[in-house]
């Protein structure tokens, strides 16, 4: 029996989360639930954001479903982000973040695209001081770290290409691979990752390999996204370019994500703790439900991903939505006719 570790975290993580289980628990897969409390909510009661008892349940798991945190912008003593500390901790190097066309006219047709963001460095090396009136981060690029997120790039690009279908028979679309930096000026960082992920593409011929600088690429998202398969980039222009992309398809409530590396996988929804609506019960649960789908495909439950994915899919195509995409449903809701359609 596979154990999913459920962290809800901080405001809307709170709703989404049990929307999820909900519709997991729906499939009727057996999957065996575990809660485990972490977000600045925690920090506030146990004064740690993520306790030992969350982490040891985590590893013990077979898959994270994370909420959201909370996170200060000012320094709070002895507070560290939890799902950046959880990434660390499980070694979870890769972030995943697939952005497709959703029905509904708040959506861009013809988008499928994903983004590959390095998740344990770059200008988030966690790496800051300050000396005065000046206050600096380390960007930190490594030869093994952009070396294994092109991996993870092109090993997903040849996947998706294999599900679109044959090339011979001239149905699918091949593989193409556009890895965005900053080399022109950061020579020696960027230029690292550049030289890296040049390198582990040409292992894989059948793909088709781009570069972009990322300001070129923030405004071909926006002016042509449907010429995007898979992008790949460090860790700040990942985190960034994947919100702008979220908003060509519904915007943050829907965006789904995927950590992974070489600990438990954990997926969480894009977006933040959203005070702004939290304990209203509006929250939209499309990026927890989406998430959900991609932790069933890497738990290897490729039918149940799909049942899952076509119920969240009908469900938007119903007209039934949450405030988010102009709708009137509360979360419970939009899950209550998600679980419809897996009955
Ligand atoms: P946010 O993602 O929480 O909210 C941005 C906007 O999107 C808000 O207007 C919010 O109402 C809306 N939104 C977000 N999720 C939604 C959903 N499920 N349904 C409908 N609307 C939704 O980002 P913000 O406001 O910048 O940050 C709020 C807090 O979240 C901060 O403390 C920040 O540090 C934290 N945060 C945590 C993340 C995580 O846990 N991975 C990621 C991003 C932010
Ligand atoms: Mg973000």
């Amino acid at each position: 029996m596979k154990t999913i570790c459920l962290i809800p975290g901080d405001g809307v993580g709170q709703e989404v989360v049990p929307a999820a289980a909900e519709a997991l628990q729906t499939l009727g897969l057996g999957l065996n639930f575990v809660q485990a409390e972490g977000g600045f909510a925690c920090f506030e009661e146990h004064g740690s954001a993520l306790p030992e008892a969350t982490l040891v349940q985590a590893r013990q798991s077979d898959a994270v479903l994370f909420g959201a945190t909370s996170s200060p912008s000012t320094i709070v003593a002895g507070y560290h982000s939890p799902i950046l500390a959880l990434r660390k901790q499980l070694n979870l190097y890769a972030n995943l973040r697939p952005v497709f066309s959703l029905p509904g006219d708040y959506s861009r047709p013809g988008i499928d695209m994903l983004i590959v963001r390095e998740n344990s460095e770059g200008l988030y090396s966690g790496r800051e001081h300050q000396e005065g009136d000046t206050a600096i981060a380390e960007r930190v690029v490594t030869r093994i770290g952009s070396e294994r997120i092109v991996r993870v790039a092109c090993e997903q690009a040849m996947q998706r290409a294999a599900l679109r279908g044959p090339q011979i028979a001239g149905t699918g679309k091949p593989a193409v691979l556009t890895i965005v930096h900053k080399a022109n000026v950061l020579k020696l960082t960027d230029g690292l990752f550049r030289e890296c992920a040049l390198k582990v593409a040409a292992e894989f011929p059948a793909i088709t390999v781009n570069e972009l600088l990322i300001d070129s690429a923030a405004m071909n998202l926006v002016r042509s996204p449907q010429s995007f398969d898979v992008l790949v980039t460090t860790n700040l222009f990942g985190d960034i370019l994947s919100d702008e992309a979220s908003a060509l398809v519904g915007g943050l409530g829907v965006a789904p994500s995927a950590n992974v590396g070489s600990g438990t996988p954990v997926f969480e929804p894009v977006h933040g703790s959203a005070p702004d609506i939290a304990g209203q019960g509006i929250a939209n649960p499309v990026g927890a439900l989406l998430s959900s789908v991609l932790m069933l495909e890497t738990l290897g439950e490729p039918q149940a991903a799909d049942r899952l994915r076509l119920a969240v899919l009908d469900t938007l195509a119903s007209g039934l939505r949450t405030a988010d995409l102009s709708g009137k449903a509360s979360t419970m809701q939009f899950t209550r006719a998600v679980c419809a359609r897996l009955g």
